[in-house]
């Protein structure tokens, strides 16, 4: 049979958190939202045994053996370090056949706003995975999680997957459901890079990880308990990491109903809690962070800010009132950002 060799062009967008962070991997909720920015794979199949990538956005190509295995411990000695990514996915698609491509991304990287994960989904569809929503986003979870060393949780793959039109998604990670949730036309979602970019090795998202795992110890996930049971949790540190996830997941779930209601002040006020939150009880924010945050609230028609990822650095994402933030008065990257649609093979 004459190998195939028509090209294959695929999208993911990425993604802002529109609230609940540090919940995912506690089996709690978020309510996270895939953006009209994202990254494109083009890739020809050519049934060689190797995937080579270019990008516009670094001068050194991706060059990759088919049959890489999954394995971290090899997988870091890989340069570029965006080529590790590759080939994770690579390792966890298992294509039959090498080819060389193209990646355009429109995502800044590091933010935040999980350009990796964009990458991985985008790649993935081009490379000829056929999974569904929840599987692709587990397969390219499995490529972060070894390309990084980092055990991330699964929000930034499944939401890029699984988005909605128009919508963000409420995802509850004990049974991995998600339902759409229809943001009104009327408000703005503001994204505003706090100036220090973070990845996820080099930041504490693995202590953090490893403290709210000790928390749950005789307890149960953190993302199921209600807040009397925070006293159950003897160790002063550890009970403040627990309430950030149980106040949180209660914040989520009020958030996905105020949108629903379009109640966009009660919406913004859940944000901004919830950036108070990962500021003092997970200490998950920066002072450029939070500077942000106090600055997008001083200005009229903004409804509420807050960090959104992981924290540690990256972005702040703001809901407001139309034209309420000139970004360019930020002094900061910004973007004003709508909802998109999830990954899919373009034509
Ligand atoms: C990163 C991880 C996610 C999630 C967030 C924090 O984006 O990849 O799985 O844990 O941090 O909410």
């Amino acid at each position: 049979m004459a190998m195939e060799t028509r090209e294959v062009r695929a999208y993911s967008p990425g993604r802002v958190n529109l609230i609940g962070d540090h919940t995912d991997y506690n089996e709690g909720v978020a309510v996270p939202m895939a953006i009209d920015l994202g990254t494109t794979v083009t890739f020809v199949p050519d049934g060689s045994r190797r995937v080579c990538l270019h990008s516009a956005a670094t001068p050194e190509p991706a060059e990759v053996d088919l049959y890489v295995r999954l394995d971290t411990e090899r997988l870091k000695t890989i340069e570029p370090r965006w080529a590790r990514y590759v080939a994770a996915v690579v390792a966890a698609v298992g294509p039959r056949t090498g080819g060389c491509g193209n990646v355009e991304s429109t995502l800044p990287m590091d933010a935040g706003l999980s350009s990796s994960a964009s990458l991985e989904v985008a790649l993935a569809l081009a490379l000829g995975s056929e999974a569904e929503p929840l599987h692709l986003a587990e397969t390219c979870q499995r490529a972060e999680q070894a390309a990084t060393g980092v055990d991330c949780g699964l929000m930034d793959q499944l939401v890029v997957t699984a988005a909605v039109e128009d919508c963000a998604l409420l995802v509850d990670f004990a049974d991995l459901s998600a339902r759409p949730v229809h943001i009104p036309e009327q408000p703005e979602v503001i994204v505003a890079h706090s100036g220090a970019s973070r990845t996820l090795e080099r930041s504490p998202y693995s202590t953090r990880r490893a403290e709210c795992e000790a928390a749950a110890y005789g307890m149960g996930p953190l993302g199921r308990l209600r807040p009397e049971d925070l006293v159950g949790i003897s160790d002063p540190l550890l009970r403040r990491r627990a309430r950030h996830v149980v106040t949180e997941c209660d914040r989520v779930r009020r958030f996905a109903s105020a949108l629903e209601h379009a109640d966009l002040g009660e919406a913004g006020r859940l944000m901004t809690a919830s950036h108070r939150s990962l500021a003092q009880d997970f200490e998950a924010s920066t002072p450029a962070l939070d500077g942000l945050v106090e600055h997008l609230l001083s200005l009229p028609g903004v409804f509420g800010a807050r960090l959104t990822g992981a924290g540690f650095g990256g972005c702040v994402v703001a809901l407001t009132e139309p034209g309420a933030v000139d970004i360019g008065t930020l002094r900061a990257p910004a973007w004003r950002v709508r909802p998109s649609g999830g990954a899919r093979l373009l034509p």
